[in-house]
């Protein structure tokens, strides 16, 4: 089939790889000139496992190409993916205008039946909006060219993301058009596995489907992160607390630890757009998520609290290490990442600190840019140096089982804050470390 990504970013990419992967004849379309030049001379401008070696694969193979020139990616693709980002704009709603800037085009420059699939995650009515963009721009030059649009949100997850579009646990197709929803069981037809995972619904209840599992998903984390500052207070172990939950099959084990709060593109931004969504469009006040958000804010604290518990709150002359930036591991991601609201309340309270994380400390850098208060190391080991504590945010493998004898020698007092619930206490302790934990 041939297919045009509009947007290489995060989701375009992977979703155009995976595409060209099966055979598909994929042509991704960019704006940004530098992007484009990377990504043709087999770089990509995201960290994410497998990505590389499938996108230099499908290259190779004459099944992937880029390009700038949006009449030649119009032209391309019967299926003209939208996966243009909607970033939150002040009020929290979803910025719309990529989207429908990429609709109008498709409705400018096509010439034949587009398939139009919508793979941002957009506000419910958003597949209606992208309808009526392309029915102006063709009643604009008097053409009658048929097209369809179909929602088709994406519930990838960094870090597994070419492995969530290759097995998908199911797929979303909102439509109503007939001939569309017969092109897209053929299209997703080599990524079903022993059943059929594809189900069809309405446009809206498509839209509304990605929103609904991503605020479950955070109303389990923050509900898990209250009940481990209640655990703690008494005297539970909320470990043990998640096993006895998670062995009823309609709790489930999934998505169930506690932590120093979620962070990602993805949570925190589609909550908060429900929410404002619910509100402006339909006078609702989601009190459940309301709440789920303002836990999370919460708890993204939790780390700079139990330190400045331990050690006072005044932190000047304290030195930290860092172990984990991104917001979660195998990513660079940074956004949202609690590791930012640590490192803010640590330097806030007057102290230093030396991080370190194995992929996103050139994105961190970025990010917090030149601040010399904050130091980078090329090892874990390496940070630990002379530090009060050492703080674990991200739960990156290669921090599951350190030495916990050079730990001691080189942290200038034997405590670990550890935001991710990496180690046995009892354990820990024995090693004669101070162990602070969540919830527990
Ligand atoms: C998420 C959804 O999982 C995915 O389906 C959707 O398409 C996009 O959003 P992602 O943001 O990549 O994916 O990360 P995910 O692995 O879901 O983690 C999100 C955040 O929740 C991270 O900060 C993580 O640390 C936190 N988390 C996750 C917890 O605190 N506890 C858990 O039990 C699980």
């Amino acid at each position: 089939m041939k297919i045009t990504v509009i947007g290489t970013g995060y989701v375009g990419l992977v979703s155009g790889a995976c595409l060209a992967e099966v055979g598909n004849d994929v042509l991704c379309l960019d704006l940004d000139q530098e992007k484009i030049r990377v990504l043709e001379t087999g770089g990509i401008p995201i960290y994410e496992p497998g990505l590389q070696d499938m996108v230099q694969r499908n290259v190779a193979a004459g099944r992937l190409h880029f390009t700038t020139d949006v009449a030649r990616a119009v032209q391309h693709g019967t299926l003209q993916f939208i996966a243009v980002g909607t970033p939150p704009d002040e009020d929290g709603s979803a910025d719309m205008q990529y989207v429908l800037a990429a609709a109008r085009n498709i409705g400018r420059l096509m010439t034949d039946y587009k398939v139009v699939v919508n793979k941002s995650t957009v506000p419910v009515g958003t597949a209606d909006k992208v309808h009526a963009a392309i029915a102006d721009e063709l009643r604009q030059r008097g053409a009658q060219t048929p097209y369809a649009v179909v929602s088709n949100p994406e519930f990838l997850k960094e870090g597994a993301a070419v492995e969530d579009f290759m097995r998908p646990d199911r797929i979303i197709v909102g439509a109503s058009d007939e001939r569309a929803i017969l092109l897209m069981r053929a299209l997703y037809a080599p990524f079903q596995r022993n059943r059929d995972r594809l189900v069809v619904t309405d446009a809206r209840s498509a839209e509304l489907t990605k929103y609904a599992a991503n605020a479950m998903l955070a109303t389990r984390i923050s509900f898990m992160n209250e009940l481990a500052n209640l655990a703690e207070k008494l005297g539970a172990d909320i470990e043990m607390v998640r096993q006895g939950m998670g062995s009823d099959p309609r709790i489930g084990y999934h998505f169930l630890y506690p932590g120093c709060g979620y962070g990602g593109s993805c949570f925190p931004k589609d909550v908060k757009a429900l929410i404002k969504t619910a509100a402006a469009d339909a006078g609702l006040n989601l009190k459940v998520l309301t709440a789920v958000e303002d836990a999370n804010a919460a708890q993204k604290h939790v780390l700079g609290h139990k330190i400045k518990q331990r050690l006072g709150e005044d932190l000047s002359g304290r030195h930290f290490a860092v172990w984990g930036l991104a917001f979660k591991p195998n990513t660079d991601d940074m956004r949202e990442a609690p590791s930012l609201e640590l490192l803010a309340d640590l330097l806030a309270a007057g102290a230093t600190v030396t991080a370190y994380d194995p992929v996103a400390m050139s994105e961190a850098q970025r990010v917090l840019g030149d601040e010399p208060r904050i130091r980078y190391a090329q090892t874990p080991n390496e940070a630990l140096e002379g530090a009060d504590a050492l703080v674990i945010v991200t739960e990156w493998k290669e921090f599951r089982s350190p030495d916990f004898e050079l730990l001691k020698a080189r942290l200038k007092q034997p405590l670990i804050v550890d935001g991710r619930n990496l180690y046995d206490p009892a354990w820990v302790r024995s090693q004669g470390f101070d162990y602070l934990a969540i919830g527990r």
